[in-house]
């Protein structure tokens, strides 16, 4: 991966190029980066505050053989292999939010989006973009975001050199794609399940049309889904929704 990179200063969004890229029939491997994005993309139509030369806002295409029931296993697979990246860079221990949140000590610094481009059932790329707040300082995020975002500065004290991460992710996303491709999604899910923080808890979890459900987070199934056992008893598949722990 990373064999055909696209750099640039700014970019309205490295995710909306690598789509077009792959359109046009960009190979595996492809990583667009840029040091800045004047219109970041984050989950659910929302923005993402990406400033100049302070984080990582990269897009990677890859082309696995899958059908497209199996591409959210991909945000999984990504959020796996960030956290272990930035282990083996940083030194520091995060935890996976479901779906793709990665958090440090409770505040969110790193945001996963996966897109995919698919023909009737079959996956013609994965648009994988990873956005880390890496050299970010408290002053520049907007307030709304001072007291649930995070930057590896902020909570290291010190500065990263931002390319020896993007390495780190690049080669630790390929090991667990070639793990995926020869042995399947099970070992990606337990490492996956380690990292996680809601599992096992109870939490809200607010979907897109507004519905809250309330539960214990039992854990996830094969293709990813969040599985939330509310107080009847009763396995709700949680395909996309916010999710917050609860208190009790
Ligand atoms: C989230 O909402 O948590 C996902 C945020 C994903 C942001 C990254 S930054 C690189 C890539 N380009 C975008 O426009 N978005 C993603």
């Amino acid at each position: 991966l990373g064999h055909r990179l696209v750099c640039k200063d700014e970019l309205p969004s490295t995710q909306k190029e690598a789509q077009h890229l792959a359109e046009d029939g960009a190979e595996e491997g492809t990583v667009v980066l840029a040091e800045e994005q004047t219109s970041g993309r984050g989950r659910l139509g929302r923005q993402w505050h990406s400033p100049k030369g302070a984080g990582i806002w990269m897009s990677l295409i890859i082309r696995p053989d899958i059908q497209i029931n199996k591409a959210p296993q991909f945000t999984l697979l990504t959020a796996a292999a960030v956290v272990k990246a930035v282990k083996r860079a940083t030194g520091l221990d995060c935890e996976i939010k479901w779906p793709n949140d990665i958090l440090y000590k409770g505040k969110k610094f790193v945001g996963i989006l996966t897109e995919c481009q698919a023909e009737a059932a079959d996956v013609k790329a994965i648009i994988i973009g990873i956005g880390i707040n890496v050299n970010t300082d408290i002053e520049d995020f907007p307030d709304e975001l001072k007291d649930i975002a995070t930057s590896l500065r902020i909570e290291a004290g010190k500065t990263f050199d931002r390319a020896e991460i993007i390495q780190a992710i690049l080669k630790e996303i390929e090991s667990l794609y070639k793990m995926y491709m020869d042995e399947g999604f099970h070992f990606i899910k337990l490492l996956w399940e380690s990292y996680a923080i809601s599992l096992g808890k109870k939490i809200y979890a607010r979907k897109t049309n507004g519905d809250v459900i309330y539960g214990l987070a039992q854990g996830i199934d094969d293709e990813g889904v969040l599985l939330l056992r509310d107080d009847d008893g009763h396995i709700h598949k949680i395909y996309s929704a916010d999710i917050e722990l609860s208190s009790q």
